[in-house]
């Protein structure tokens, strides 16, 4: 199959067709509207390849997730979150000197400027951290001026990768009025974020094993999705050039909406709301099947996945380990295990194709880690750096790369006269 025919009017035009490594078929309609005159018309881009990609591999059919063609079971399994970021950004499993250089790169970064510290200050107790994070993160351009040397680019990667869990951490200690807690450089990155949110001084702080494990897997778990709508935007804004701090900062912006990365958030909300009426779950599963509820069964149903999404499979085991290792008992977990099974046997879900995604269980291991449901999301956005970080250096490394500028079709008024506001 190389070409792809369409018939336009009395027209008939060939356009090339591309196929992928896992034989995934797009038609190039890169010359469609200089000769036909018409466009593509797919709002929310469901049918439309923005770009070729050499990072992440979704089968949605069947459930597949492949980092670098490594699968994600294999990955979460085994790998460490800082191996997943070097994967991610440079393409390759590190060796052992390129993983020892690759982290100690990270853990003398970790300090923030002192002078950020002042940004933090001017916002309410209440401020949510993602608006926080978005902001923290673009500032980072007035301490490092963007650069066309890889060598400085390279080196915000890694400064950018380092500083996001200090500003995270810090959202965090200044929303509840406690001093900021500074990296540690004897700790694990996932080890020194837990330090760094939950240390109290003067009482001493020991990383548990457990709550560092099962964190290492929820950040590799987020850690890149190909191209959802947080991933788009970093490419979209960086397409025009902007700077990696501008770009990730939009991102951060993207991830925060409840149908994407706040969908944790609002899973853990929706859970709390059934269990205070009564845990009445099949009350709500009546009312997410009536469009005229507007309520959505959040943490469920996803643009790719018409099949388990891998990573919730991963974290429902995950929970129900993790509870029971902390010694944890969370009805929110037994509503939405409940919840679930109805699912999988309700025609109106099932013909739909929706199944719990990774923001359904996601939660549940954050509450019972003692992270506030107000900085899931961001545990979501440090998950995803490495995969924002990735995707934007490959679309900056790409010659064929051109500024993003979708077209539209006019529905609005045609040609008409101004009138003076004296004749309206
Ligand atoms: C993430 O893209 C990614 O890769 C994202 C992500 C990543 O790693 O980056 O995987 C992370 O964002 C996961 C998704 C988190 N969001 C939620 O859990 C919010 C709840 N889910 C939905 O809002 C919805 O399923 C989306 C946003 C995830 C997907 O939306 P689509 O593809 O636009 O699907 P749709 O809204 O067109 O729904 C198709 C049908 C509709 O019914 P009909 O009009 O066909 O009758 O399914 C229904 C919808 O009403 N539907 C739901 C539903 N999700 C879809 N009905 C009830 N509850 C839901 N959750």
């Amino acid at each position: 199959m190389d070409n792809a025919k369409l018939i336009l009017g009395d027209q008939e035009y060939e356009f090339p067709v591309i196929k992928g490594s896992e034989d995934e078929v797009g038609i190039d309609f890169t010359k469609l509207r200089s000769r036909t005159g018409a466009i593509s018309f797919d709002p929310g881009y469901g049918n439309t390849g923005a770009c070729t990609s050499e990072i992440t591999y979704i089968d949605g059919e069947n459930g597949i997730l492949r980092y670098r063609g490594y699968p994600i079971e294999q990955i979460a399994e085994s790998a460490s979150f800082v191996e997943v970021c070097y994967l991610l950004i440079y393409g390759h499993l590190p060796d052992e000197k390129e993983l020892t250089n690759f982290q100690n790169q990270l853990t003398r970064h970790t300090l923030i400027h002192e002078d950020m510290k002042k940004f933090f200050e001017g916002y309410p107790p209440a401020t949510h951290p993602m608006a926080i994070m978005s902001a923290m993160l673009v500032s980072l351009s007035a301490f490092y001026p963007e650069s066309d040397d890889p060598d400085i680019i390279n080196l915000n990667i890694i400064r950018l990768l380092a500083k996001a869990k200090t500003l995270a951490a810090f959202a965090y200690k200044k929303s509840i009025g406690q001093p900021y807690i500074y990296p540690r450089n004897d700790l694990s990155y996932t080890g020194d974020f837990l330090h760094m949110m939950f240390a109290v001084p003067p009482e001493p702080y020991h990383v548990s094993p457990v709550l560092e494990k099962a964190l290492n897997l929820l950040l590799i778990l987020h850690a890149d999705h190909e191209q959802n709508c947080s991933t788009s935007t970093v490419r979209m804004v960086g397409s025009s050039q902007a700077n990696l701090f501008a770009s990730i900062g939009a991102g951060v912006c993207a991830l925060w909406g409840p149908l994407h990365g706040g969908a944790n958030q609002a899973v853990i909300d929706m859970l709390e709301m059934i269990r205070k009426d009564g845990g009445d779950y099949k009350k709500y599963m009546g009312l997410a099947k009536d469009k005229e509820s507007g309520f959505r069964l959040m943490g469920f149903g996803h643009r790719v996945y018409k099949n388990f999404d891998p990573r919730a499979t991963i974290l429902k085991e995950t929970a129900k380990s993790v509870l029971n290792e902390l010694g944890v008992h969370d009805p929110l977990l037994e509503i939405a295990q409940e919840l679930e099974n109805i699912a999988l046997s309700d025609d109106y879900f099932v013909q739909r194709n929706l199944y719990p995604n990774v923001d359904f269980y996601s939660g549940i291991i954050y509450r019972a880690m003692g992270i506030p449901t107000n900085m899931f999301t961001v545990i979501f956005a440090l998950g995803r750096l490495p995969g924002w970080i990735a995707q934007w250096k490959e679309m900056r490394e790409d010659p064929s790369t051109r500024i993003n500028r979708p077209r539209q079709i006019y529905t609005g008024a045609t040609a008409r006269d101004y009138v003076p506001v004296q004749k309206r």
